[in-house]
């Protein structure tokens, strides 16, 4: 295949089969072995080229067969580091694909058949992923690979940035048999790893907890992290890093796969037994069954590979690049995000047009710049118990409607929010006594009820067609500036009453889809509005939410102390753009922990500043205090947004905690410090700082000290826990000096 592109970022040696992507930063190579086996060679640090000299070890390692037809007993699938891996064929290591023929057989073995190049990235139907927004910044290979027996071809897309350590994989399965046959599982991508210690770092959680950084190392056997609810989750967030045992925030080589989807997932880790690690990441195989007919084709959601040499914090910055750059697509994708004020925590389903007027009242001379109205809104709800589904106000709560409070709102100066959970239903609704059957469910079997709610069948299209309906109803008479997504549950009894027993298994596959469809034609009709995702707090901040939301709420736990635990984590992957904060209250509403307006506004400054209280409630002293964030925000909103964050200090391992956000010109810098607990006798404390110039002069403006960009890296600042408080925090910001 002739080489078209001008500065390829794609060679192919066509004698020998290697295909080798690279950039100035990365180099992927992948070949073809004997039997047309194709075979993972390397992803890491650029290398100039591959002369192909290396040749795999090949060792007879007995109860490892061989391929049909051959006689040579050192050559094995079982041991061959591959880039997609078979079935019932010798390598029994995970498969990339199950699939069931006709006969019942699930045997499946892809051997190479040819590739092509394109330019830019091809896109994927009906799925969130990377895009390009000029052909010329990346390059996509497609290596088809065949089953003969199947009829199915196997298209594994490769695409590589021009300018950034990423690569993006997917997979594309076509039926060019004459029958049936069923997908029990497909990966999105495989790769095996060479023999090496590795750790695997993954951001577990649970409701109010949510991603929770965790490292361990690899040992013999499967790891396995992933989400059966038919979401990404607050439990397992869908994403992996596989890093050297050295590996730090500042230093080390890191590998970060990066599922772009919001159903179940799976990503498993497999340590041969000859010490390579075999890493699968994809839509999960449980509750999995396609049924792909003849000429029909499967395309899996994407992965975004990040290969970082300068440990996690490199890691992080170019996830956060990527997400905010290429996968978030909405116009406010580079904007400075509104403080929000949300009436939630202030006064839950308890609500009239005054107490709203109240907190109207009371926010916007604190320079609070919209107002969200949540939960309970519409139909008849008063509590958790009804309602969802019936899209239309509530009357008796708000008798001027939605437009008296969007005039009210809009006429204070501020922009004007509110909160849908779409996908969900209670059976005390006017949609459920309508369409009782348009609930997932098994006939003649319970249905598992969760917060009192069911969910909606959104994988068929007229559930969806009619929640679209209801929405644009109030949206299209209503001026609205921002919706809050909500999904307050996960799926159970996933069983589509109006899909047949062939398709099933399509049904939680089919869920997202309808979602992701249902947030395509919104985000399209209504460009000028602002999304947030949310999923009870944060039980759906993936990079599939993303694509059609460029913020979303990591978790309904507001204690600060909490959240630094809960933001540490999600900065592994997320931009702090699309981390909301918002200050809650003393007491803290879930935990009953007090802390000062000081620490709470930290924390929350740290990410996309809002509030969750009642405005009209708050002492003048309070007042005050928020009045002062609100203005130092709005001052360096721009810094926080959209700057280079860098982790310092972990809450997982410290009593002191630290991150800094860098200007791109490295001209200002904002520090947070943060410390738990206080101490007697405390041992004195240093910070270190990143990402500044070392040749230049800062000044901290609030105190005009001065210290060199050299200075606070290498000498740092004194952050010792103060005798008599806990949970303290310290704000620096620093200009350099002109
Ligand atoms: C979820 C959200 C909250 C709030 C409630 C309303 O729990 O995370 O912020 O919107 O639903 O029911």
């Amino acid at each position: 295949m002739a080489v078209t592109l001008q500065q390829t970022l794609i060679d192919i040696d066509e004698e020998q089969l290697v295909f080798h992507l690279h950039n100035d930063q990365i180099s992927y190579i992948l070949g073809v072995e004997t039997g047309n086996v194709l075979a993972h060679l390397y992803f890491g640090p650029r290398v100039r080229g591959y002369h192909g000299e290396r040749q795999y070890p090949r060792i007879d390692r007995g109860f490892s067969g061989n391929l049909p037809n051959t006689t040579d007993r050192s050559y094995s699938k079982d041991d061959l580091p591959q880039e997609y891996g078979g079935n019932n064929t010798g390598d029994y290591r995970q498969p990339a694909a199950i699939i069931r023929a006709a006969n019942g057989a699930r045997t499946v073995d892809f051997r190479y058949q040819d590739c092509r190049m394109e330019a830019g990235k091809p896109e994927l139907k009906g799925l969130p992923q990377t895009y390009v927004e000029d052909e010329d910044e990346a390059q996509t290979l497609i290596v088809t690979l065949r089953d003969a027996t199947l009829g199915v071809t196997l298209e594994l897309a490769y695409t590589i940035y021009r300018d950034r350590p990423v690569i993006t994989r997917s997979a594309r399965l076509i039926n060019h048999s004459e029958q049936a046959v069923d997908l029990e599982k497909v990966a999105s991508m495989q790769m095996d790893l060479p023999t090496q210690p590795l750790d695997a770092i993954s951001l577990p959680g649970s409701y109010a907890r949510e991603r929770q950084l965790s490292r361990e190392r690899l040992h013999r056997g499967v790891t396995q992290f992933e989400s059966r609810r038919g979401a990404s989750s607050h439990h397992m967030n869908p994403f992996v890093a596989l890093a050297d045992p050295n590996t730090n925030e500042f230093q080390g080589n890191v590998l970060g796969a990066l599922l772009i989807y919001s159903g179940n997932h799976q990503i498993s880790l497999e340590r041969d037994p000859i010490g390579q690690t075999r890493l699968t990441m994809g839509i999960n195989e449980y509750n999995f069954d396609w049924r792909l007919a003849a000429g029909d084709s499967f395309q899996t959601p994407e992965v975004a590979m990040v290969y970082s040499t300068t440990g996690l914090n490199g890691m992080s910055q170019t996830y956060h690049d990527l997400l905010r750059d290429r996968v978030a697509r909405s116009r406010y994708k580079h904007d400075l995000r509104p403080i929000l004020i949300n009436n939630w925590e202030a006064t839950y389903f308890d609500f009239d047009a005054d107490k709203i007027q109240s907190i109207l009242d009371a926010a916007a001379p604190l320079g609070i710049e919209m107002f969200v109205l949540d939960d309970g809104w519409f139909g008849h709800r008063n509590d958790d118990n009804s309602s969802l589904g019936d899209w239309f106000v509530n009357r008796n709560k708000l008798p001027g409607g939605l437009a008296d409070i969007s005039k009210r709102t809009h006429d204070k100066g501020m922009r004007f929010g509110l909160w849908f959970e779409p996908e969900n239903i209670s059976a005390d609704s006017e949609l459920y006594r309508a369409h009782p059957d348009w609930v997932l469910g098994v006939p003649d079997r319970g249905r598992t009820l969760s917060r009192n709610e069911y969910v909606l069948d959104f994988s068929q299209p007229d559930v969806v067609d009619n929640i679209f309906e209801q929405m644009t109803a109030v949206l299209d008479k209503v001026p609205i500036d921002y919706i809050k997504w909500d999904m307050n549950r996960n799926l159970t009894e996933v069983y589509s009453p109006h899909s047949d027993s062939a398709h099933e298994g399509e049904t939680s596959h089919r869920f997202i889809l309808g979602v992701y469809d249902l947030m395509e034609r919104l985000t399209k009709r209504y460009p000028q509005i602002l999304f947030e995702g949310c999923s009870g707090g944060g039980g759906r901040f993936d990079a599939g939410l993303m694509y059609y939301m460029p913020q979303s709420w990591p978790s309904d736990n507001n204690d600060p102390i909490e959240r630094l635990k809960i933001q540490y984590g999600t900065s592994l992957v997320y931009p702090i753009s699309a981390i909301t904060a918002h200050v809650g209250t003393s007491p803290d509403e879930l935990l009953g922990r007090s802390t000062s307006m000081k620490m709470r506004g930290a924390v929350a400054m740290s990410g996309t500043l809002g509030y969750e209280l009642d405005a009209a409630q708050l002492s003048d002293a309070d007042k005050q205090a928020v009045k002062r964030q609100v203005a130092f925000y709005k001052q360096h909103r721009e810094l926080v947004q959209y700057g280079t964050f860098y982790r310092l200090e972990s809450p997982f391992e410290s009593n002191t905690v630290a991150w800094m956000f860098v200007s791109p010109d490295q001209k200002e810098a904002l520090l947070f410090t943060f410390v738990i607990l206080g101490a007697v006798q405390p041992e004195p404390h240093i910070t270190k700082l990143a990402g500044l110039d070392p040749q230049q002069t800062y000044v901290e403006t609030d105190t005009n000290k001065m210290y060199g960009g050299d200075e606070l890296m290498q000498l740092g600042l004194y952050t010792t826990p103060v005798q008599t408080s806990d949970f303290t925090a310290q704000v620096h910001y620093f200009k350099a000096k002109d």
